[in-house]
């Protein structure tokens, strides 16, 4: 397990470029593969987690290549070969569950597994629905490795539990290829990148509200696209930014689309200035150049549905929340114990070790303002967002600070110590 140490900086300025979202390189493989001819796609992600997938596809017979810069992915045309080996999807909880949707109608039994922390978060939120649709899944106790053998699937109308934007994206793509209608209505409104990508593939789906239907046997055709920056990946920035009043940090080609960009919305209500640069579209998402400068941080409360959208940049916030006037409580985001790591404990623990008060709720936490931290030793526990949060926490924190188990980071950003080094003064 690699250490890194965080030496305290004076200041955040500069400009970056990001790799490719995550969450649109997973969905783009994976349609890429199902689609008839060749996709090329421009700043893939560089994260293990989307290097999983790819690894994934081609071991069920998809050739996924580098070439001049671009990722070259040859669609199947909606037909998959039998995998030799079970299929390995490592630390990525979107690999398996996105993958599951597809694999239950190919004509092949395969096994899916994972690292210790994808074997031990809930899949029974995807197993559900795809056994609804006729689908034949096995699974230790509703956890990987799962064993699907491939049926003929039929449309179902599902309202799922948990907002989740993988289980949306499971089904749906099940749906592609299932026989009739498949609905999905959301409680609260998750991320749309299935939904725009099955739009930029061909598909024809139809949205009203919180509400999203697929006819099945739809074939999909091979795209283009250059992939926007990785607006979850940008979040460790912006909250860096965000802690120097005399920052000034610019971020290029980054992902805009309204149902992920809710942190610029919350840093904006903190006391930060954002200016969007210049905005774009391409394939439905929306991708910009954004401006940031720090400011005097006030408070913030995060619950409902902006708890949602902001699942994945809770930990940082609240890394953050310290070093805020008036601090920030979190509620609603009870999913944050399923996550790679349980993020609501993970956090809690590694503030206390700097030094601040917290306080843990079932669904949240409330850290408050004010506080200053100090040096201390971090444990990642191998979750990417946890090594990210602390090592911006640290970048104002009084001593050094030790991140055990920073090389986790590699699962969604590899090159996120180096980029960090060009835009921190020390
Ligand atoms: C993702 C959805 C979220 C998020 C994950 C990526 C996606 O997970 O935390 O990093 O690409 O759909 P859930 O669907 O479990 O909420």
């Amino acid at each position: 397990m690699s250490e890194i140490v965080i030496t305290p900086a004076r200041n955040v300025a500069g400009s970056i470029r990001l790799p490719g979202d995550k969450s649109i390189s997973h969905r783009y493989a994976m349609l890429a593969a199902l689609a008839e001819g060749t996709t090329r796609l421009q700043n893939f992600s560089t994260g293990a987690d989307c290097a999983s997938t790819l690894q994934c596809l081609r071991a069920v017979g998809v050739s996924a290549a580098q070439e001049n810069g671009s990722l070259l992915i040859n669609g199947c045309d909606g037909k998959f070969t039998a995998p030799s080996a079970a299929l390995d999807c490592g630390n990525s909880g979107s690999t398996m569950r996105m993958l599951s949707g597809i694999l239950a109608s190919q004509p092949f039994a395969c096994e899916l597994l994972g690292d210790e922390s994808l074997s031990r978060r809930p899949m029974r939120r995807i197993i559900e629905p795809l056994l609804q649709m006729g689908a034949n899944i096995d699974s230790r106790d509703g956890q990987a490795p799962l064993r699907i053998t491939g049926r003929k699937l039929r449309g179902i109308e599902f309202r799922p539990k948990a907002a989740s934007a993988q289980v949306k994206t499971c089904v749906l793509f099940a749906g592609l290829s299932a026989a009739g209608e498949t609905v999905v209505e959301e409680k609260l409104r998750t991320r749309d990148h299935g939904e725009l990508a099955l739009c930029a593939f061909g598909a024809q789906i139809e949205r009203q509200r919180n509400r999203v239907s697929i006819r099945g046997g739809q074939r999909l055709k091979a795209i283009e696209a250059t992939i926007p920056g990785d607006i979850s990946s940008a979040a460790f920035f912006l909250c860096a930014a965000a802690l120097f009043p005399r920052s000034n940090l610019i971020i290029d080609s980054v992902l805009l689309n309204p149902t992920r960009a809710v942190l610029l919305d919350v840093l904006i209500a903190l006391g930060v200035q954002i200016n969007v640069l210049q905005v774009d579209e391409q394939h439905g998402e929306l991708v910009g150049t954004i401006k940031i400068q720090g400011g005097q941080l006030g408070g913030l409360k995060i619950s409902g549905g902006q708890a949602a959208a902001l699942i994945d940049e809770i930990p940082v916030l609240a890394a953050v929340a310290p070093y805020t006037r008036d601090g920030i409580e979190v509620r609603d985001a009870r999913e944050l114990r399923v996550k790679e790591s349980d993020r609501l404990s993970t956090v809690t623990r590694n503030l206390r070790a700097m030094g601040a008060e917290v306080t843990e709720f079932d669904d949240g936490l409330r850290v408050p303002g004010g506080q200053s931290l100090h040096g201390a030793e971090i444990d990642s526990e191998h979750d990417h967002r946890i090594a990210m949060a602390f090592t911006v926490a640290a970048l104002r924190a009084e001593g050094d600070t030790l991140i055990r188990g920073a090389d986790a980071a590699r699962v969604s950003f590899p090159g996120f110590y180096q980029t960090l080094d060009t835009v921190v003064e020390r």
